[in-house]
C-alpha cells in the first residue's frame, strides 16, 4: 500500500484524477470500477473536464460500480445509477451499453449479485478500482465484520452508514436499509485499487484502516493485502497517520510518482 497526501481536498482529488486518466490513456479497454458519495462528485467532475478539454477517451471502457441501493429504480434521483449518470456518463463519451451497476430492483436479488459477479468475471476483471470510504470503514457497502472473501451480494446498512447517506435523499427515512455491494473479496480481485479519501472525519477511520491491524470491523484494511493499492488524503484526513514522513518520502522519490508532480 502507498499512502500520498496532499495540501487539500482539491489537489488530492487532483491526483487521483490524474492518476485514473493516466490509467485511461494506457489501457484505452480499461474495465474501471467506480465509486458513489460526496468524495466522487469532484472527482467525477475533474474527469468531465478532462474529456471536455484534453480529450480524454472514454469510448473503450467499461465501467462496474460498487453498489445499489435495494429498493431504488435507475430513475431514482437517490439511486446511484442516477448518481453516476448525473455526475458522469452523460458528460463524457462512454457507451452507455458498457456502465454498470447492480440492479437494485432485480425480483431475485441474490440471482442479480451472482449476475454482476459473473459479468466481472467476464469482461476480464477490474482494472482500477477506485474507492471511498464509510465513516465505518466500509468500502462499497461492506459494513463492519463483511467476510474478507466476500462477494457480490445483499448487505444490511450499520445505524452509521444510514446517518451518514439519509440527509442526501429528500425524504430521509426513505433511505433504503440495504443494499448489493461488491465483496471485499470482489474487490481485492481488482488489479489495482485507488482510495480517496478527504476531510477532517475520516481522520480517525482512514488512520484505522491504513495502519491499524487487518481486521473485518474496518472493511478498508483489507486493502492493506492488496499487492497496488493506493491510498491519496488531503491534510485534513491525514491528521492522525503516524508515518508520515515516509508517506512524503514515497511521493518525492518514487520513479512512479514523478510524472504527477
Ligand atoms: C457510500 C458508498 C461508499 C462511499 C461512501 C463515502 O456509502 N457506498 O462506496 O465510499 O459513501 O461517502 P462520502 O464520500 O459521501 O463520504
Amino acid at each position: 500500500m502507498e499512502v500520498i497526501v496532499r495540501p487539500n481536498a482539491e489537489e488530492a482529488t487532483r491526483l487521483a484524477a490524474r492518476v485514473i486518466a493516466r490509467e485511461i490513456q494506457t489501457k484505452p479497454k480499461l474495465v474501471l470500477g467506480l465509486a458513489t458519495g460526496r468524495t466522487m462528485e469532484r472527482l467525477y467532475g475533474m474527469l468531465v473536464d478532462m474529456h471536455r478539454r484534453e480529450g480524454l477517451d472514454f469510448s473503450l471502457i467499461t465501467t462496474f460500480n460498487l453498489d445499489e441501493y435495494i429498493g431504488l429504480p435507475p430513475e431514482h434521483p437517490q439511486s446511484y445509477r442516477h448518481y453516476m449518470n448525473h455526475h458522469l456518463f452523460r458528460h463524457v463519451n462512454i457507451d452507455m451499453r458498457n456502465t454498470n451497476l447492480p440492479d437494485g430492483v432485480a425480483p431475485d436479488i441474490d440471482a442479480e449479485c451472482a449476475r454482476y459477479e459473473t459479468a466481472i468475471r467476464e469482461c476480464g476483471g477490474i482494472g482500477l478500482q477506485v474507492l471511498g470510504i464509510g465513516r465505518d470503514g466500509h468500502i462499497g457497502f461492506n459494513e463492519p465484520l463483511s467476510a474478507m472473501l466476500s462477494r457480490t451480494r445483499a448487505k444490511a446498512l450499520t445505524p452509521t452508514t444510514i446517518r451518514q447517506n439519509a440527509p442526501l435523499f429528500d425524504k430521509p427515512d426513505e433511505m433504503p436499509k440495504r443494499a448489493i455491494t461488491m465483496g471485499v473479496g470482489t474487490i481485492l480481485d481488482s488489479k489495482r485499487c485507488l482510495m480517496l479519501v478527504t476531510g477532517t472525519e475520516k481522520a480517525a477511520v482512514i488512520a484505522k484502516a491504513v495502519e491499524g491491524p487487518v481486521t473485518s470491523m474496518i472493511s478498508a484494511s483489507a486493502l492493506q493485502l492488496h499487492p497496488n493499492c493506493r491510498v491519496i488524503v488531503d491534510e485534513d484526513a491525514a491528521a492522525n497517520l503516524e508515518n508520515r514522513d515516509y508517506y512524503d518520502w514515497i511521493f518525492l522519490h518514487e520513479p512512479e510518482w514523478q510524472e504527477f508532480h
